[in-house]
């Protein structure tokens, strides 16, 4: 039993000293460190606002409520992604709806975008699969023709870039999560970045059940009474959850680096094994490196996985198609054959332990421990 985690976050004495003083401190919720880590994402994505929130699903979900989504609308979205993806356009009362994904990149592919697209039409959702953006300027460019509001999945993407363009800077909104497993984290929580005041604004509210003052806007002046113009959420990021964050954001490009490295070694080690298909980065951008997944034969994918695990490597499927899983089926109707590449990919992927600890004598064990076992199988 070789004992690779698939993951292992990057949380540092001074990340920890950060949120001890927070738990000193009088205020724990939304306030100050929020305030800091959001100036902080929004200068690093160049985008002019950030709202802290609790996940990535939470911000889809407000993202698409701003956006003026409710029932009796449609989203266009992926099936090769997260469930969160398509259960935050239900939550919103709307209903999802999916178009087949690149064979290469496993993103949706723009090119059938235009074929699903009714008067119920109102959003897209684009996801930047494993870190490797969409084609933005393609997926906006059709948005603008349908007055569309493209609304962008970046939970896997916060240092991607494509064409010169990143997460947020073409779109409506674009949503991040810092889940447990994700390139930055506080083990919950998630931020929209949006270049739009009044839709900051209104996101502002949205997070906190729709009322116009938040807790330390109270805390910090005198007590106001405070309005609830519209019905909201309870998603507010905490300070406990920035304090966590500020610190990772501010070396999250020698994080990156670091998986970027590990990534070219995995192509390195893999390279020309016999039934391995490696993953393919678009030109001119710039990969996020959040997954690194390998698509092995159909109907091995299951035993090779298994005896991964039972060489001690941790391993995951990121992603067995949305609209198979059982609700959606129930729900919508949807079967196999319907997105034939989403399927593909979801049958045959596999994802390998990708994170800054990962030692490259650790990612060796983990390529010579595969290649034995595509040689058995
Ligand atoms: C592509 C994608 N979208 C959305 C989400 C949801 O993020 P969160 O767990 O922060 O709600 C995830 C989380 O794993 C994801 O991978």
């Amino acid at each position: 039993m070789h004992g690779i985690e698939f993951f292992k976050h990057n949380i540092e004495h001074s990340d920890i000293e950060r949120v001890n003083e927070v738990l000193r401190s009088i205020f724990l919720t939304t306030g100050e460190k929020v305030r800091e880590f959001e100036e902080k994402f929004s200068t690093y994505l160049g985008s002019r606002y950030t709202i802290g929130v609790t996940s990535c699903t939470a911000a889809l979900h407000l993202s698409l409520i701003a956006a003026g989504t409710g029932p009796g609308d449609e989203v266009i979205t992926t099936p090769m992604s997260f469930c969160a993806t398509a259960n935050s356009i239900l939550h919103a009362g709307a209903r999802p709806v999916f178009v087949d994904v690149e064979e290469d990149t496993g993103n949706i592919n723009a090119e059938l975008i235009e074929k699903v697209i009714t008067e119920k039409t109102k959003a897209i959702i684009p996801v930047h699969l494993y870190g490797q953006m969409c084609d933005m300027k393609r997926i906006k460019e059709i948005a603008d023709r349908y007055n569309l509001k493209v609304i962008e999945d970046a939970a896997h993407a916060i240092e991607a870039e494509r064409d010169e363009i990143k997460p947020g800077q073409l779109s409506f909104s674009a949503c991040f999560s810092f889940y447990a497993t994700k390139n930055i984290t506080s083990g919950e929580g998630g931020a929209i970045t949006t270049n739009d005041k009044e839709i900051a604004e209104l996101l502002r509210m949205l997070r906190l059940h729709g009322i116009d003052k938040s807790a330390i806007d109270r805390y910090t002046k005198r007590y106001q009474h405070y309005d609830m113009p519209v019905l909201g959420w309870k998603y507010n990021m905490d300070n406990i959850q920035a304090a966590l964050l500020i610190g990772q954001l501010e070396r999250i490009d020698e994080l990156w680096k670091r998986r970027d490295n590990l990534w070219r070694l995995y192509e390195d080690e893999l390279e020309g094994i016999k039934g391995i298909k490696l993953p393919k980065t678009v030109p001119n951008s710039r990969h996020a490196r959040h997954l690194f997944t390998v698509l092995v034969p159909s109907g091995k994918r299951d035993e090779i996985l298994w005896r991964l695990q039972e060489a001690g490597i941790g391993v995951a499927v990121n992603y067995r198609p949305i609209h198979l899983m059982s609700f959606y089926r129930k729900t919508f109707g949807y079967k196999e054959g319907d997105f034939p590449v989403a399927e593909d990919i979801g049958s045959r992927t596999i994802s390998l332990p990708l994170y800054p600890l990962l030692k490259e004598e650790g990612l060796k064990i983990v390529c010579t421990t595969l290649k034995r076992i595509m040689e058995e199988i």
